[in-house]
């Protein structure tokens, strides 16, 4: 938490990032940043069950997760989503021979179908949105998958109510400060269209859960955390 604490007090001055140029802006070097993650892109490939065919990818960004994915099986079909076209188009230009479908934009408003996917999957794309969003994409997540499908998340977890609710007040200070923030309403609060920020606000693991759960998956668990990603498998079906 100290270190967390000293980082937000050096950064307090900078200015909040729309979520896609952030992205934009770092595409060069952002897979050498993401490399310390190399064995948690192995780890999440392995947990996702080898019957799984039509995969949706929530937050595809460069398919980091996807070239593990793939390299298990290059069969799995995968759907990817991702608000930046850069990072899309990194993605398609590297992997070119693999089955892969790219939607450039917003994950909570994509139409996910019902019961269309045997996984949706999601690498460390959801801490970036308070609880009460997520929870309608989870639910929109659970009634697009298969009845025996997956929702597998590695993402970063708050250690403990007090990270959690200090990110999201520094999180909610900033927003208001930025210019024009005053233009955007209530319910926007999150990011309304294109309106989204780069500024990490994770749940705790307890709280992580509790969502799932609420959404209807009868079995949520923390299978594994690699280098800080924690991985969580949710069945549709327990
Ligand atoms: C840290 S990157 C992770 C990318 C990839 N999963 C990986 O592990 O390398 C987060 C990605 O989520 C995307 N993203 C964030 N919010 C989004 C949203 N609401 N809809 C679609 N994509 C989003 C960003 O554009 C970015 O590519």
């Amino acid at each position: 938490m100290r270190e967390l604490e000293a980082w937000l007090a050096q950064t307090a001055e900078v200015e909040l990032e729309e979520m896609s140029s952030f992205f934009e802006k770092r595409l060069e070097g952002y897979e050498d940043h993401m490399a310390v993650w190399e064995k948690a892109y192995q780890r999440f490939a392995l947990l996702l069950p080898d019957r799984c065919r039509e995969v949706l990818d929530l937050g595809c960004g460069t398919g980091l997760e996807l070239g593990e994915i793939w390299k298990r099986n290059p069969a799995v079909s995968v759907t990817g989503v991702d608000l930046c076209q850069a990072m899309l188009g990194c993605l398609a230009e590297q992997y070119k021979d693999k089955p892969f479908c790219p939607v450039c934009g917003d994950y909570f408003r994509y139409d996910m179908g019902q019961g269309r996917w045997d996984a949706v999957i999601s690498f460390e794309s959801l801490h970036h949105f308070f609880p009460e969003k997520k929870l309608t994409l989870y639910e929109k997540i659970y009634r697009g998958l298969k009845e025996d499908g997956v929702f597998l998340l590695g993402d970063y977890i708050a250690c403990c109510d007090r990270e959690e609710e200090l990110l999201r007040r520094v999180y909610l200070q900033r927003r208001a400060a930025r210019p024009g923030a005053g233009q955007t309403t209530a319910n926007e609060e999150n990011g309304g269209e294109s309106g989204y920020v780069h500024f990490d606000i994770p749940l705790t693991l307890e709280h992580e859960l509790e969502l799932l759960e609420r959404a209807g998956f009868s079995r949520a668990e923390a299978v594994d955390c690699v280098e800080g990603a924690t991985m969580i498998l949710a069945r549709r079906q327990g």
